[in-house]
């Protein structure tokens, strides 16, 4: 029975990879995927790029971390770096940097940041706004966060606005579920030496559109909770529970013993 099963899978496999095979469209924007990562004016092999003076400071930093055999533990954090200094976004020429320096071929950066999602491949704005889309900020209106954002700066998901300030993504759980919504902001308008990653909690539509424009002036809006009812993630209003001192009796009757 597994075996006709397991059969019937590979079959429908063979069925899907032959029909995209002969559907020219799907061909087409397959290679114009690839092309797009590869091969645009502002992202191919051929433009040469490297880390800045004060950065090659810090590959080393972060080189002499690892042993001189396992170099290749280093990729995350070279990737980061060089994200941050290149504006938000890695080109193919920097992961082919990075592959020279930890000494593997350069798919095993490739793989490394293309799996992460917060490695962008494409260009951001200088404030990319990663907004939670994962169950308990979507209960608490994610999506109208997001739709608020879009609306008022007049962009799709991952475009960025002609002023090159802003782009929006979305971003699975950050770990901050207690003050859903919320919203991160990669701040890479300083590059890497003044880089914040911020995060903004209970969050409303009309609050997220005064961070924005807090931003937009050069300001810093205040991190965290947006709830002025909140510390934290304390409860709104305050604790209503464990006010005062603990009563006594202790759970057991030590005298007894
Ligand atoms: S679900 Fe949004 S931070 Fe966890």
């Amino acid at each position: 029975m597994f075996a006709t099963a397991a059969r019937n899978a590979g079959k429908r496999l063979l069925e899907i990879r032959r029909s995209l095979i002969q559907t020219p469209q799907v061909t087409r924007s397959f290679s114009t995927a690839l092309n797009y990562h590869i091969d645009s004016p502002d992202n191919n092999p051929d433009i040469s790029w490297d880390f800045s003076d004060a950065n090659k400071e810090k590959v080393r930093e972060i080189l002499s971390h690892y042993p001189s055999n396992y170099k290749r533990s280093a990729v995350i954090p070279l990737l980061d770096l060089a994200q941050q200094q290149h504006g938000g976004w890695l080109t193919v020429s920097a992961m082919n940097t990075i592959a020279k320096i930890v000494e593997v071929a350069p798919i095993r950066v490739y793989e490394v940041a293309t799996f992460y999602s917060m490695f962008n491949r494409s260009k951001v704005g200088k404030y990319h706004l990663l907004v939670c889309g994962t169950t308990p900020c979507m209960i608490r209106g994610s999506r109208e966060i997001e739709a608020a954002l879009l609306k008022h700066l007049g962009v799709k998901r991952n475009e960025v606005t002609k002023d090159g300030l802003f782009s929006v993504g979305e971003m699975e759980c950050m770990g901050c579920c207690v003050n859903a919504p919320m919203l991160a902001v990669a701040d890479y308008s300083k590059g890497s030496e003044g880089y914040t990653y911020n995060y903004y909690e209970d969050l409303t539509p009309e609050r997220v559109v005064e961070i924005v424009e807090m931003l937009k002036r050069g300001e810093t809006p205040p991190v965290g909770t947006q709830n002025p009812e909140r510390i934290r993630s304390g409860p709104a209003g305050g604790n209503t529970t464990l006010r005062g001192e603990p009563k006594p009796p202790p759970c057991r009757d030590l005298d007894a013993c």
